[in-house]
């Protein structure tokens, strides 16, 4: 591909150029097509079958074990079922996530001349920064959503030269989330080991430890779609990470597909969204679900979503199924990959999958 065909064009643009409708890339295929719904109404529905479980963090600190345990079997039943919930009471201050935010929505409001100062280089491999998704097959499909993206975690592998500077506390803001939300993340490994009966360490020694997990921060912004019903802000995936933990703006957005249905996950104030990644449900030979998910967009509201991915070093740890969870009647159910090559296995299979359906 020639250096210029490998510029992202931003969608921001595309969607405040006024078009009516979108250009072809953005056009799921057919059978995508028969289930996008529209999310306004789909999040409001109240009796439609199973929800996306929400999970009440309060009791994982208690000084009372019988409370302690209760959390700890709740968290573990949701990732065993769902792999995807709503944590309320996880201990990382409203106000501080309000900050959070309002920082990435103001860098977000900025001019896009402002944001491409920060823009990645894909075709270069550096991909922190301000971008937009590149075309990674023959067909040329696109997701509607720039986005921003950069290691927050741990603090000595930051390049804080790319982090925005407008506004001035967003380094602080961040900084301090990133903090709390590593802490968070310690205490779900903890109670998610107990639940599979290893030692409280184990998942999170298992994932890289303090030193090694990275934090990559993720900010998606969806503009407006002036065909919603044709697009999605984020195809169907699984989550390669450890654990995901998404803060948005209370537009609804993410779909997570559930018994053979998508299921529209509700807007419940002051939590967290947690996923399950593949790399948990690797290590716990398939106890743990990493649920696949989507992101509908909508005419009319901007949808901001915040997602830290929680990945192991790329080429440091081999995953595999944690040998005492191994028996003769429960095989090992996946083979043993890097964090690289386990990657590198679901691009190989999602191009497999684009060619067969051609
Ligand atoms: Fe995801």
């Amino acid at each position: 591909m020639a250096p210029s065909a490998a510029v992202a064009s931003r969608v921001e643009s595309l969607a405040s150029s006024g078009i009516a409708s979108i250009p072809k890339e953005y056009v799921r295929p057919q059978e995508e097509l028969i289930n996008i719904v529209n999310v306004f109404e789909d999040e409001k529905k109240t009796d439609e079958g199973p929800q996306i479980p929400t999970v009440d963090l309060k009791g994982l600190n208690s000084e009372d074990p019988a409370e302690r345990e209760k959390c700890r079997e709740e968290l573990k039943k949701a990732s065993m079922d769902w792999g995807v919930m709503h944590l309320v009471n996880h201990g990382i201050p409203d106000d501080l996530i309000d900050q959070v935010k309002a920082a990435g929505k103001i860098f977000f409001d900025l001019p896009i001349e402002e944001k491409e100062k920060h823009a990645n280089d894909q075709a270069s491999g550096k991909i922190a920064g301000y971008g937009s998704k590149l075309a990674n097959n023959a067909s040329g499909q696109l997701e509607w959503q720039d986005y921003f993206f950069h290691l927050i975690y741990p603090e000595d592998k930051r390049d804080l030269s790319i982090w925005p500077k407008t506004p001035a506390d967003y380094t602080e803001v961040t900084s301090e989330y990133a903090r709390q939300l590593r802490g968070l993340a310690t205490r779900v490994f903890s109670a998610l080991s107990l639940g599979l009966g290893v030692e409280e360490g184990r998942l999170e020694k298992e994932v890289g430890g303090l030193e090694e997990l990275l934090l990559q921060m993720k900010i998606n912004y969806y503009p407006k779609c002036p065909q919603p019903e044709l697009a999605l802000g984020v195809e169907a995936h699984t989550d390669v990470s450890s654990l995901t933990f998404i803060l948005h703006n209370m537009v609804p957005g993410l779909q997570a597909f559930y018994d053979g249905n998508w299921v529209t996950a509700k807007c419940v104030p002051n939590s967290i969204i947690m996923h399950v990644g593949d790399t948990i449900e690797i290590l716990s030979n398939g106890k743990y679900k990493s649920i696949l998910h989507r992101g509908l967009v909508n005419k009319e509201k901007i949808r901001i979503s915040w997602a830290v991915f929680c990945e192991p070093p790329k080429e440091k740890i081999i995953l595999k199924p944690l040998p005492e969870l191994v028996t003769e009647t429960e095989p090992a159910r996946y083979p043993p990959r890097t964090f690289a090559q386990h990657i590198q296995h679901k691009l190989f299979r999602k191009s497999q999958e684009a060619l067969l359906s051609k």
